[in-house]
């Protein structure tokens, strides 16, 4: 290695379609139907910016929201997230089914590309869509909706009848060496994440959804992440700089480690579990270690992703291979060995992380003054998906946050876990539904 000519882990050296529209056009899912429908009844329609010739343009993708599964999960990740988790305000079950069906018909509208509400100017006396996303398209919009514990039984309280329904696999997160979260940023009743190629189309629609759930539901924390997404960079590189999402599960693997099955319960058939973390990474220390050392401490290459002691991104990590000393090529407490498959019983977790930026903390107060200057709060929004925490989030951090050399450069700030229903499969149908009429 290091010829830089030949070797791939050295650095080269060169190297408005938004739709005004109105609650009756819920389940038009696609831009063309949408589009249609608008243009016979007249509601205005706006270009999303594409080309004159091929009038489309990447923000007038739309991703399905009517489907077996809810979006934002297996989707192509988009370079923007909006996540909430809300917790609720109303002891009604019936208000809660409303909830869900209001945000069912409002996502299909949102992720469509159009507003919640009609926009009109006859003094109706609905507080309108605040409709930053005129002229922005759908941007592949995605939203989903999960379930927190606090759904199922709040302080021992069986709020909704749903206590005896509550997914065994939806377990409390224990807590984890080294957690520093923060009050308020753990947990969440009900979570919303909308991802979308579009941070204001992402926001704008988890803005739109807590409108609506007034009186009912409302935030408790909040986190808005981005990536690069563009396909001529292939795996994004997170904030240390690396590819990250190299090895995650796909295709049949997905039916393996991440949609639920026949184990049930039924309404969750099609659906997944979630964690979300808020990670923060201590970047100062981080960019104070060589590149080597870095390299290290993941176990993969910075400028290829390949494994260490590999070439390219996708060769299979060698665990057995050792260097002319006897040592391990990928170190015992590399983030890459640790999370493996092969050291977690074979389990595999969907990782759809995103980077952060917040802009600052305050500096740690028992270091020297020299040293009080603000420090960055930057990371991951790490989200991971699987078909039970109990075999894929749980253990796998557990080995990690003790053992994982990373873990001297990241601070678990913010925690939720939430079982994510399968999608409303049909316009008509809502997400939760056959929870709730089971
Ligand atoms: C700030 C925190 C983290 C950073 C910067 C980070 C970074 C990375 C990087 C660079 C890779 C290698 C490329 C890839 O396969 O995607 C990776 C792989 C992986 N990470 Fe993380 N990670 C973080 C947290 C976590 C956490 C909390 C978990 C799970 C609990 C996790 C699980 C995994 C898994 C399962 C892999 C794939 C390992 C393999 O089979 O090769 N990571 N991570």
């Amino acid at each position: 290695m290091g010829d830089s000519e030949t070797d791939p882990n050295v650095a080269s050296p060169e190297a408005e379609g938004s739709r005004i529209s109105r609650r009756g056009f819920l389940g038009v899912a696609g831009g063309a139907a949408a589009g249609a429908a608008a243009a016979a009844t007249g509601i205005a329609t706006l270009s999303g910016g594409g080309s004159a010739a091929s009038g489309l343009s990447d923000r007038d993708a739309v991703e399905p929201f009517f489907a077996t599964h809810q979006g934002g999960i297996s989707t192509t990740p988009q370079s923007s997230t909006y996540f909430a988790a809300l917790d609720l305000d109303t002891s009604d079950r019936s208000e809660v089914v409303d909830l869900l069906r209001t945000w069912t018909d409002s996502a299909a509208n949102l992720t469509a590309g159009r507003t919640v509400d009609a926009l009109s100017t006859d003094g109706g006396d609905v507080e309108p869509d605040s409709a930053e996303i005129l002229g922005l398209g759908p941007s592949r919009l995605t939203v989903n909706f999960g379930f927190g514990p606090g759904l199922f039984e709040k302080n021992g309280e069986d709020r909704y009848g749903l206590a005896g329904r509550r997914p065994a696999a939806l377990v409390d997160l224990p807590a984890f060496f080294g957690d520093e979260l923060i009050a308020g940023r753990v947990g969440g009743d009900i979570t919303i994440q909308a991802c979308a190629d579009d941070p204001q189309v992402a926001f704008h629609a988890v803005r739109q959804l807590v409108r609506q759930a007034a009186g009912a539901a409302s935030v408790l924390w909040v986190q808005s992440g981005f990536n690069e997404t563009s396909a001529s960079i292939g795996t994004p590189r997170n904030l240390m700089g690396f590819k990250d999402g190299t090895v995650n599960p796909a295709g049949a693997q997905l039916g393996e480690f991440v949609w639920v099955g026949s184990e049930g319960p039924r309404w969750m058939s099609g659906g997944t579990y979630v964690v979300f973390r808020r990670i923060r990474i201590s970047i100062d220390d981080w960019d104070s270690q060589t590149l080597g050392a870095q390299e290290q401490t993941v176990g993969r290459y910075k400028i290829s992703g390949a494994p260490l002691g590999e070439s390219g991104e996708f060769d299979a990590l060698d665990l057995e291979a050792t260097d002319s000393d006897g040592n391990p090529v990928i170190p015992v407490d590399a983030h890459v060995r640790l999370s493996s498959a092969q050291m977690n019983n074979g389990q595999m977790i969907l990782r759809r992380g995103y980077a952060y930026n917040d802009g600052t903390v305050p500096p740690v107060a028992s270091l020297p003054q020299s040293e009080q200057a603000p420090l960055y709060d930057v990371g991951i929004f790490f989200c991971a998906y699987q078909r039970d925490p109990r075999k894929g989030f749980i253990p796998i951090f557990q080995n990690l946050a003790e053992l994982d050399g990373l873990a001297q450069f990241t601070i678990h700030t913010a925690s939720a876990v939430a079982a994510l229903p399968p999608g409303a499969p049909a316009s008509g149908s809502w997400v939760g539904q056959p929870l709730f009429d089971s």
